[in-house]
C-alpha cells in the first residue's frame, strides 16, 4: 500500500477495488495524472471525476458550504456506495470537476481501497480521482481480471492495476446532488431514496434516467457491452439470458446467470455481461427486477446499456 501510494503521488495510475465496482485512481490534485485517467479510459473530458478520500474529515479538504443534510447522509453511510456531490473548495480543479462549481466525494467501504486512501494521505496526498476502470461506454469492471482485459493495453508499466477480488455491491455509487435544499439523486445505487429520506427526514428529488436520455434527444449507450441487450424480449435460441434463478433456460438459450435475490442480481450483473461478450454472443436477453432498493438501478444501469432496445 505504500509503494501504491508513493505511485499515485509520482502520478502515476493506480486501479483498485471499492465495493461498487474498480476505480481506475490518479492524485486528484495533479493535473497532469488525472488528464491521463482521460486518456486511458478515451472519455471526454468535461465529465467530473469523483474524488475518494479516507474518511468524512477529509470532505472539508475538496468542499465548502456543506448543508446538514450531506453531514447526516456522509455519517450514516460512509464509508460505503454514495457520492456527495457538493459546492466545490479551491483545491477541486476545474481538472477534476469537467469545470463545473461542484465536486463529486465518497469515501468507498473496501479494506483495500480504505488502505490505499489511508497510506496515500500519510505521503501528503488529499483525494484520490477514480472514475470507474472501464474504457468510456463500457461496462465497468468488478474483477481486478476485468480492469486488465479492459485497459492493459493503454496502461503504462509503472502503473498499478490491486486485486482485493470481486466487487461486493456490483453496480456503481448512488451519487446526489447536495446543492439544492432537498438532495436529489442523479444516479440510483445501493443507497436508495428511501434511506435517504429516513436519514435526512427531507423528501427526495430523483432524475428520472429515462427522461433524461428522451430529453438529451439521443439515447446514451452507456454500461453496454458488445453484445446487443434485450429487454423486453422471449429468449430464442443461440441468445444469452440473464434472469432470477426460478426462470428455466428454454432449450438451446445460454444461460449466463441465475441470481436469487436483487442483490445477487446487482452484484453478478456485470461479470454476465463480460461472459456474454467472452462466449461471443451477439444478443443477450435480461429479466429485469423488478421493485424499489437496487432493483432501481439495476434498471437504470440495463436501461442504458440496451439503448432503449
Ligand atoms: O461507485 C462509483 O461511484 C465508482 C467507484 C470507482 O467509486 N465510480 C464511478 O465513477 O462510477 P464514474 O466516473 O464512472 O461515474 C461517476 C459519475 C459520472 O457520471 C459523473 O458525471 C458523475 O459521477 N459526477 C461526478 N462528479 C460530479 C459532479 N460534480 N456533478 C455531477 N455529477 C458528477
Ligand atoms: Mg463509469
Amino acid at each position: 500500500m505504500a509503494s501504491a501510494a508513493k505511485q499515485l503521488i509520482a502520478g502515476d495510475l493506480v486501479a483498485f477495488p471499492t465495493e461498487t465496482v474498480y476505480g481506475l485512481g490518479a492524485d486528484a490534485s495533479n493535473s497532469a495524472a488525472v488528464a491521463r485517467i482521460y486518456s486511458v479510459k478515451g472519455r471526454p473530458n468535461d465529465h467530473p471525476l469523483i474524488v475518494h478520500i479516507a474518511s468524512m474529515d477529509r470532505m472539508g479538504d475538496w468542499a465548502s458550504d456543506v448543508p446538514e443534510y450531506a453531514i447526516a447522509l456522509a455519517r450514516e453511510f460512509w464509508p460505503g456506495p454514495m457520492t456527495l456531490v457538493l459546492k466545490r473548495s479551491e483545491l477541486a480543479g476545474d481538472f477534476v470537476t469537467g469545470g463545473q462549481d461542484t465536486v463529486g466525494v465518497r469515501v468507498p467501504n473496501h479494506v483495500v481501497a480504505l488502505a490505499l486512501l489511508e497510506a496515500f494521505e500519510k505521503e501528503g496526498g488529499k483525494g484520490v480521482a477514480a472514475p470507474s476502470a472501464n474504457r468510456f461506454g463500457h461496462v465497468s469492471p468488478t474483477t481486478a481480471a476485468a480492469v486488465v482485459e479492459e485497459l492493459a493495453g493503454y496502461l503504462s508499466k509503472e502503473d498499478l492495476v490491486l486485486d482485493g477480488g470481486a466487487c461486493a455491491v456490483g453496480v456503481e455509487s448512488t451519487i446526489i446532488d447536495c446543492t439544492g435544499f432537498l438532495p436529489r439523486v442523479l444516479r440510483p445505487g445501493a443507497i436508495s431514496i428511501a434511506m435517504i429520506e429516513e436519514v435526512t427526514g427531507l423528501s427526495t428529488l430523483s432524475v428520472d434516467g429515462q427522461d433524461e436520455m428522451r430529453v438529451s434527444g439521443s439515447l446514451e449507450n452507456h454500461y453496454a457491452p458488445a453484445a446487443k441487450v434485450l429487454l423486453y424480449e422471449t429468449p430464442m435460441p443461440g441468445q444469452g439470458l440473464i434472469a432470477y434463478n426460478g426462470v428455466k433456460t428454454p432449450s438451446g438459450v445460454i444461460r449466463l446467470a441465475s441470481p436469487r435475490d436483487d442483490e445477487e442480481f446487482a452484484q453478478i450483473l456485470y461479470a454476465a455481461l463480460r461472459q456474454a461478450d467472452a462466449q461471443g454472443l451477439s444478443e443477450v436477453v435480461v429479466m429485469q427486477p423488478i421493485g424499489a432498493g437496487i432493483a432501481v438501478a439495476i434498471r437504470d444501469r440495463l436501461t442504458r446499456a440496451s439503448n432503449g432496445r
